[in-house]
């Protein structure tokens, strides 16, 4: 009877092991457990649905979807949490962490961290207004967490451009589509100024000179929010919106900016410099609900990479450290 069952997940959902609704029997009220936590944070500070959604993809874009990400740094290691790339910048693990507790209480042992990572950024994106979806789940978590795994050809930069970028997450099993399908995650949530400020003020290389591709009246506008970096090698805590028009609603505009040359990483920018890549962003910034179909589906596939699953890793009990059994 359960093979049956797994067999058709399989045939449904084309993903090589995880399932929709896997801990319906042994935790029924996971997922909404999850939501709550989620909801609860987002009345506090809405920009934790952004942090969400990120979250899940550094964590699987380093040994895959496998809570890495969550694991705190001890004195004889440096976990991923703490690269630059998540230091200072990521936000909302106190979100899993609060949403594991409630877990716990109710089924010990029985959600992984990875599951409710991933349920996080779906709902994150769901209360910002965008598309629901089923995620498929069974993720197990990892043990191993090391931050220079983070820069080193997995998580890729703010200054890549787009054949870089398209590796990248071809290297993680992803295309292009789905690698500009994603980036539309940027319609939310915030950058701090270090992600782009080189892009104002010293462009390849030239001091004075601002990247001819942003639009002169918004580069204006973001060097009076944004100065020219003192030495004293403090992190400057200033941000600004990713999507300028309309930062907190889940929808198609960011693909809209990237047309209008008003984004702020280069990343974002030079999808427009293939023009495989340029007529995937007209097309989503055409078809709003075409978009959020898709980005729901490669969210999907992004939160099958590398999975553990059966008896690898283990259920963690906290989220920011692995048993110590
Ligand atoms: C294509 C390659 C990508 C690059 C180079 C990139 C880079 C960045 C950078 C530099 C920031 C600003 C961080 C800061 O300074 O605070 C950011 C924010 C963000 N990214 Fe990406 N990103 C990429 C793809 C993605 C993907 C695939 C997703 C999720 C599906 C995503 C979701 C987000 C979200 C939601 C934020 C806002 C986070 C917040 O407000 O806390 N990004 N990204
Ligand atoms: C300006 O850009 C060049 C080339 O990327 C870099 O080597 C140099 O350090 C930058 N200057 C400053 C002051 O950041």
């Amino acid at each position: 009877m359960r093979s049956t069952l797994l067999a058709f997940a399989l045939a449904a959902h084309a993903s090589p092991s995880l399932e929709v609704g896997f801990c319906q029997h042994s935790c029924p009220q996971a997922e909404e457990i999850v939501r709550n936590a989620v909801r609860r944070a987002l009345a506090r500070e809405p920009g934790l649905g952004a942090g969400l959604i990120r979250m899940h993809f550094h964590d699987c874009f380093v040994r895959g979807c496998d809570a890495s990400i969550l694991i705190n740094s001890t004195p004889g290691n440096k976990a991923e949490k703490d690269s630059v790339a998540n230091n200072p910048s990521m936000r909302g693990f106190e979100v899993i962490d609060d949403a594991k507790a409630a877990l716990e209480a109710d089924c010990p042992r029985t959600v992984s961290c990875a599951d409710v990572v991933a349920f996080a950024a779906r709902d994150g994106a769901y209360l910002a207004g965008g598309v629901e979806y089923q995620v498929p789940s069974g993720r197990r978590d990892g043990r191993v967490s090391n931050a220079d795994e983070v820069l080193d050809n997995n998580v890729p930069g703010p200054t890549d451009l787009v054949g870089e970028l398209v590796e990248s997450f071809g290297r993680k099993g992803l295309s292009a589509d789905d690698m500009v399908t994603l980036s539309g995650a940027h319609t939310i949530g915030r950058s701090h100024c270090s992600s782009f400020t080189q892009r104002l003020y010293n462009f390849s290389g030239q001091l004075g000179q601002a990247d001819p591709s942003i639009d002169r009246a918004y580069a204006e506008h973001l060097k009076q929010r944004c100065p020219w970096p003192s030495s004293d090698g403090q992190m400057d805590p200033t941000v600004v919106p990713l999507d300028p028009v309309t930062p907190a609603n889940f929808e198609n505009q960011y693909f809209k900016n990237v047309l209008d040359h008003k984004v702020v990483l280069t990343s974002d920018q030079t999808l427009l410099d293939s023009p495989r890549t340029a007529g995937i962003v007209r097309f989503h910034a055409a078809v709003d609900k075409a978009w959020q179909v898709k980005f729901a589906a490669s969210m999907i596939r992004m939160g099958n990479i590398e999975v553990l699953t059966g008896d690898e890793g283990e259920i963690r009990e906290k989220c920011f450290v692995v048993n110590s059994y």
